[in-house]
C-alpha cells in the first residue's frame, strides 16, 4: 500500500517534470539547460532561486549588470538591507519606505516573490530606539508596544505582496558567547525577555495571514551533539516545537547557509538530515543566505591560481551540497544567495582579519563562477524518485 502510493507520487512527479521539460523545444532549436536561468531550472522543481539584493547597486545607472541579472537568473529576491528598521524608521515615527518599496516594485514587475528580511532582529535597529532604551526614555512597556506598532505597521504595508517573513533573526547564541551554554541573545531577550518571540509572530499573523513565517538563524545547517546546551539547531528546534505547542503561527525554519572554505562544513546527507528533521515539526524549510567566504591570503590577492582554483572548487561545492540537500527534501522552498556577485559583496567589509572574500555565485566582473554551474547542474541532474516537486504548507492561524 505504501509502496504503491510512493510510486504513484513519484510517476506524477516524473510527469510534472516532464512536461516541464518538453515546453521550451523547438523543432528549430531544441531544448538547452545550460541555457536556462537558476530560476527557471529551479521552477522544475516548484523551488524559488533567490537573492539579497543591494538597493545601491540595484540604483546604480553606470552598473547595469547587477539589474540585469538580478532580474533574470533569480525567482525571489530579498533586501538586503532595506526592510530593516534602521532603514525604515530611521527618525522615530517618520517611515521611509522608498527603498523598500522599490524592490517589491521590481519583483512584482519581474513576476519575482519577495522575503521580507527582517521584523525582528537586535542589528541595524534605529538609534533613536536603542538609546531611548539605554537611557530610560522608553520603558519596557512602551518598547514592547513599539516593536508591536512597528510589526504590524511593516506586515500591512506589503499584506499580500511577501511570500516569505524573516519574523524573528538570530535570537539564539553561539557556542562562542558568554555565557557558552546556548541561552536567547541580544537586544530584544535581554529587555523583553524570549517571550517577545510568540509576540512577534502572533503580530505578524495578524496583519497578514497568508505570508508564511519564518524563524531564521546561522549555523544551523546540520545537528551536532544534540544536547540544546551547545547544539544550536537543536535549540532552535526545541524552541520551535515549543513554539508550535503553544499555536503561535510559526511556519518555517530559514537555514542562512553562511559558510567558509576555510572550515569543515557539511556533507549532503548531513544538511539532508537536519532539514528533514527541521521539517518533521511540520514547517517549511528555505536556504536563505547563501554564501561561502574564503581567506583571501596575499598569495590569493595577488592572483597565485594554486591557492585560488582549491578556493572555487570548496565554494563551488559547498553551495552545492545546501542545493543537493534542499532539493532532496520537499519541504524546502527556496534557496537563496546572500548577494549573487563578488562585485556587491558584505563579506569584505565584514571580515578583515584576516580578510576574506570571494564569497558569491559571479566574481566582481559578473562572470559565472564555478559554484554557479555546479548550482545549475544540480538543478539540472535532479528529478524523481528522489527529488519531488516542492510541499508548502498552509500558513498557521
Ligand atoms: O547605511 C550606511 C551608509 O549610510 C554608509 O554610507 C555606509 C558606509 O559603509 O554604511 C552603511 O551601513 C552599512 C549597511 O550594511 C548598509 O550598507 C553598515 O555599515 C554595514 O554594517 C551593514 O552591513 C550589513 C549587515 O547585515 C549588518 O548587520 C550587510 O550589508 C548585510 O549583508 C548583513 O546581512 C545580515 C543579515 O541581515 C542577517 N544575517 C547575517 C547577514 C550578514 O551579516
Amino acid at each position: 500500500m505504501k509502496q504503491r502510493r510512493w510510486i504513484s507520487v513519484g510517476a506524477v512527479a516524473v510527469a510534472t517534470v516532464a512536461a516541464l521539460n518538453a515546453v521550451p523545444a523547438t523543432a528549430s532549436r531544441p531544448y538547452d539547460p545550460t541555457a536556462q536561468s537558476l530560476a527557471a531550472l529551479g521552477l522544475r522543481h516548484g523551488l524559488q532561486v533567490g537573492t539579497a539584493v543591494d538597493l545601491a547597486a540595484l540604483n546604480d545607472a553606470n552598473d547595469p549588470q547587477y539589474r540585469r541579472l538580478a532580474a533574470s537568473e533569480f525567482s525571489s529576491v530579498t533586501a538586503e538591507n532595506a526592510m530593516k528598521w534602521e532603514s525604515l524608521e530611521p527618525t522615530r515615527g517618520v517611515y521611509d519606505w522608498a527603498a523598500a518599496d522599490q524592490l517589491v516594485e521590481f519583483a512584482r514587475r519581474n513576476k519575482q516573490s519577495v522575503r521580507g528580511h527582517v521584523l525582528v532582529w537586535h542589528n541595524q535597529l534605529p538609534t533613536w530606539l536603542t538609546s531611548g532604551v539605554a537611557d530610560g526614555s522608553i520603558s519596557k512597556q512602551e518598547l514592547r508596544e513599539l516593536l508591536r506598532k512597528h510589526i504590524t505597521t511593516v506586515v500591512s504595508r506589503y499584506k499580500g505582496k511577501i511570500w516569505q517573513w524573516d519574523v524573528v533573526n538570530e535570537a539564539v547564541g553561539d557556542p562562542w558567547d558568554t555565557p557558552s551554554t546556548l541561552h536567547y541573545k541580544g537586544f530584544w531577550a535581554q529587555n523583553l525577555g524570549p517571550g517577545y518571540i510568540a509576540d512577534a509572530f502572533r503580530w505578524a499573523r495578524a496583519a497578514d495571514p497568508r505570508a508564511l513565517l519564518f524563524y531564521n538563524d546561522y549555523n544551523i545547517e546540520a545537528f551536532g551533539s544534540g544536547n540544546p546546551a551547545d547544539d544550536k539547531p537543536q535549540f532552535v528546534y526545541d524552541m520551535v516545537k515549543g513554539l508550535r505547542a503553544q499555536g503561535v503561527p510559526i511556519d518555517g525554519i530559514g537555514s542562512q547557509g553562511h559558510l567558509g572554505t576555510q572550515y569543515g562544513n557539511y556533507d549532503t546527507l548531513q544538511v539532508t538530515a537536519a532539514l528533514k528533521k527541521f521539517a518533521a515539526l511540520g514547517v517549511a524549510t528555505a536556504f536563505t543566505e547563501v554564501d561561502v567566504r574564503s581567506e583571501m591570503t596575499e598569495a590569493v590577492q595577488a592572483g597565485n591560481s594554486a591557492e585560488i582554483n582549491p578556493r572555487l572548487q570548496a565554494s563551488a561545492a559547498n553551495f552545492s551540497v545546501l542545493m543537493k540537500a534542499c532539493l532532496a527534501v520537499r519541504s524546502c522552498l527556496s534557496y537563496t544567495v546572500w548577494g549573487f556577485t563578488d562585485r556587491h559583496s558584505w563579506v569584505p567589509g565584514w571580515f578583515t582579519e584576516p580578510p576574506q572574500g570571494m564569497a558569491a555565485i559571479y566574481d566582481e566582473n559578473y562572470q559565472p563562477k564555478r559554484a554557479y554551474h555546479e548550482l545549475k547542474s544540480d538543478l539540472i541532474f535532479a528529478g524523481p524518485p528522489y527529488v519531488l516537486p516542492r510541499v508548502a504548507p498552509k500558513p498557521r492561524r
